[in-house]
């Protein structure tokens, strides 16, 4: 099935042609707890196992949407006009392409990122995300957010989650249609939570995240291990959240996140996203844990650490990991 075709299915029966004159959404990005490696049909990115992330809150995109009275999309980023060839406009076009009333009918996107992209948050979960909702609104569909979700990973598999705040769990499904593979969130709130980022490293990643998982997919040794390891991590996350236990929700997110990469760098050719300062900052975490300090970390298809800790530890964090930008996920 392609993602035009899984598109048609969600919206039948919906309006194709522009309810109001524009429309602006917002949406938060978010870190995986659980990590999403690997996938079952790369077409419509349904994940071959389930993942669990907590939203970023204010860090997110601001999406404008409306008709534009010109011959192709027109794509701003923070207010500059994109080539149309730029990585950025061509994702965006192709995600327009998906709602498009007609070929011919071009689309102005304007978007703003909050998420410091520099700071190694990830914006392309918040901006698809942000960019289904704006469609909804602009076309009047009032879609319910699990359509939003699986219109928002036709864009990026895991902006599937970026739809709503707090922690949020995307189930794979098994579905080839992908209709039952959407993210929901969890009720629990933790307002002491925090995630400290760690940028340690700005440069483009050598290999992108859907390279990375297709080369895992098919030539690690260890892959088949993968989904039955995330459904234990996410029973325990589960377990963790509800308990407000941080030592298991640390210990299980970083465990994740090591196994994850322990896939990567088994695959073949390798991929090793850590750079020396990623092991100096995964050994000053394992060293503040021996000092009694609780912190743990996770990272994502990046040399970029993110620490997790709760606000008690606050003024120890920020004197042991000074460059570190707190974020509060429940503000
Ligand atoms: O949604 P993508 O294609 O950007 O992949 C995200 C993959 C990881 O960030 C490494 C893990 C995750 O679950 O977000």
């Amino acid at each position: 099935m392609t993602a035009r075709e899984a598109a048609d299915l969600l919206l039948a029966g919906r309006p194709r042609t522009p309810a109001v004159p524009a429309a602006e959404a917002y949406a938060p990005a978010n870190i995986a707890l659980v990590k999403y490696w690997g996938k079952r049909d790369e077409t419509l990115n349904l994940p071959a196992a389930s993942s669990l992330s907590i939203s970023l809150g204010p860090l997110g995109s601001h999406v404008r949407l409306a008709p534009a009275d010109a011959p192709a999309d027109r794509i701003f980023l923070d207010d500059a006009e994109l080539p149309p060839t730029t990585s950025f406009a061509r994702r965006a076009s192709a995600w327009l392409d998906l709602v498009r009333p007609t070929p011919a009918f071009a689309f102005e996107l304007r978007a703003h990122n909050t998420v410091p992209t520099a700071a190694g948050f990830a914006s392309s979960a918040s901006g698809f995300a942000a960019l289904a909702k704006a469609a909804d609104a602009l076309f009047g569909w009032d879609l319910p957010q699990q359509s939003l979700s699986i219109l928002a990973r036709l864009g990026s598999g895991s902006a599937a989650r970026s739809l709503a705040d707090g922690f949020v769990e995307w189930r794979a499904g098994t579905r080839p249609d992908g209709m039952d593979s959407y993210a929901t969130p969890l009720p629990d709130r933790w307002p002491s939570l925090r995630i400290g980022a760690c940028v340690l490293s700005s440069k483009e990643k050598p290999v992108g995240s859907r390279e990375g998982m297709r080369r895992s997919v098919q030539t690690c040794p260890f892959y088949p291990l993968w989904p039955a390891t995330v459904e234990r991590d996410l029973a325990t996350l589960r377990t963790a959240i509800v308990d407000r236990d941080i030592a298991l929700l640390g210990a299980t997110a970083e465990a994740n996140c090591l196994a994850m990469h322990s896939l990567m760098m088994a695959t073949r050719p390798p991929i090793l996203y850590a750079l020396p300062e990623t092991l100096e900052t995964i050994r000053a975490v394992w060293a503040a844990r021996a000092d009694g300090v609780p912190v743990w970390f996770t990272m994502d298809a990046g040399p970029n650490v993110k620490l997790i800790y709760e606000s008690p530890s606050a003024p120890a964090i920020q004197s042991l990991f000074p460059a570190s930008t707190p974020v509060v996920p429940f503000p």
